[in-house]
């Protein structure tokens, strides 16, 4: 009765159009192939009836598993996962489905195998250029980061700068008034050296911040969150503007380590901004972690007054900004909540607060980014 069922059902199944149905016996012959099979492979029913499925439709990567796969199911019932496969066409283009498996016994022959495929190549197509916008997007916002990020090389060189030439200077004049001694010499030469190693830590770092091709590593967050500030440094120095950090130290979190320091740039650099149009004696930035079961949240506060209640809803809008000048193009926030949420299936969230530090009372723009995560 239940194989009579079951029969019925898939009979009903290969009448939808869409459904690619095909059956296979335990050599992998084909022995049913429905009209949608045949649309979405491209072999008609006479092309595939009698043939094997590894010479139809599997991609060589595929063969040894597929054969091993079918083999296990027939011989000790190990049930083929559903999911998604990257299949073969006929013409030899790739065919994205969505394919299940059931086997059907009968008493008088061997099982046979069906599997059901859905097409998902739209699905897939829409995927990759949504990738692909995404990855433009992000391209040209770090663009436009490049103009700032320059200048805050220059800033971060220009005191190690003066001190080799200093140093060089020193040696030379030393020199000649003929009172170089060894020990003079050495301690220059360090002096020289630890700047330099300096500014090739900093160039090392603008450099990997700027790589491209990311892809997902571990990494400690609250190392992350100490190199987005030492990428900015010049900025919150020459804005004297005060950073609070009270995180802990050893968050292991798995991402895209490059997507996470862009995204705390894009709020600090917000909150520097604030800053500069408006008049505020003591400024803080505050950073701050929590580590829960299974979510981390990153804190970051600033005491620049909030952001005005009839626009935050907006403010992670694309193009949506109430600055003025000609390289805020108000993508800052609409990026960073498409990078946290899409390539981390995070999120960000924005509210005002107000809050006491040092006994003095402040207002100011709250942003929480929580990432899933595991221990
Ligand atoms: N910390 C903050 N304090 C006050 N207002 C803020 C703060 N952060 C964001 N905003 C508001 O949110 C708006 C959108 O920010 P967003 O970073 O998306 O764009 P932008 O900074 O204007 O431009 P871009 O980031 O492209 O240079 C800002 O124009 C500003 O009005
Ligand atoms: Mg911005």
């Amino acid at each position: 009765m239940i194989q009579e069922n079951e029969k019925k059902f898939l009979d009903l199944i290969c009448k939808v159009p869409n459904v690619a149905v095909q059956g296979y016996d335990k050599n992998r012959r084909v022995i049913y192939w429905n009209k949608a099979s045949q649309e979405i492979y491209g072999y008609t029913k006479e092309d595939a009836m009698g043939n094997r499925v590894e010479d139809l439709i599997i991609p060589d990567f595929m063969i040894e598993e597929v054969i091993q796969n079918i083999k296990d199911c027939h011989e000790k019932k190990i049930d083929i996962p559903s999911g998604e496969l990257k299949l073969k066409h006929k013409n030899g283009s790739t065919v994205y489905v969505s394919s299940s498996h059931v086997m059907l016994y009968n008493d008088t022959s061997s099982p046979e195998l069906f599997c059901i495929d859905i097409d998902i190549n739209e699905q897939k197509k829409q995927e990759k250029e949504l990738k692909e916008k995404n990855l433009i997007l992000q391209e040209k916002s770090k663009m436009a980061d490049i103009g700032k990020m320059i200048e805050n090389i220059s800033h971060q060189w220009k005191q190690p700068l003066q001190m080799v030439s200093s140093a060089v200077c020193g040696i030379k004049l030393v020199n000649d008034l003929n009172k170089l001694d060894k020990k003079y010499l050495i301690s220059s030469l360090d002096t020289v050296e630890k700047n330099i190693q300096y500014m090739s830590n900093t160039i090392d770092l603008f450099g990997n911040y700027y790589k491209k091709n990311e892809s997902k590593t571990e990494y400690n967050i609250s190392t992350i969150i100490k190199m987005s500030l030492e990428l900015i440094k010049s900025y919150t120095r020459k804005y004297k503007i005060n950073v609070i950090i009270n995180v802990e130290e050893k968050i292991i979190h798995r991402g895209y380590q490059n997507h996470l320091i862009q995204v705390l740039i894009n709020i600090i650099t917000n909150s520097i901004e604030a800053f500069k149009n408006r008049d505020i004696k003591e400024k803080y930035i505050f950073l701050s972690t929590i580590k829960k079961k299974n979510e981390i949240q990153l804190i970051l506060k600033d005491n620049a007054n909030g952001i005005d209640e009839n626009i935050i809803d907006n403010v992670f809008e694309e193009k949506f900004t109430t600055k003025k000048d000609k390289n805020t193009r108000g993508i800052g926030l609409f990026l960073s909540k498409k990078l946290i949420k899409d390539s981390m299936s995070g999120d960000i969230s924005v509210k005002n607060s107000t809050f006491t530090y040092s006994k003095k009372s402040y207002k100011g723009a709250e942003f929480i980014i929580k990432l899933p995560y595991e221990h």
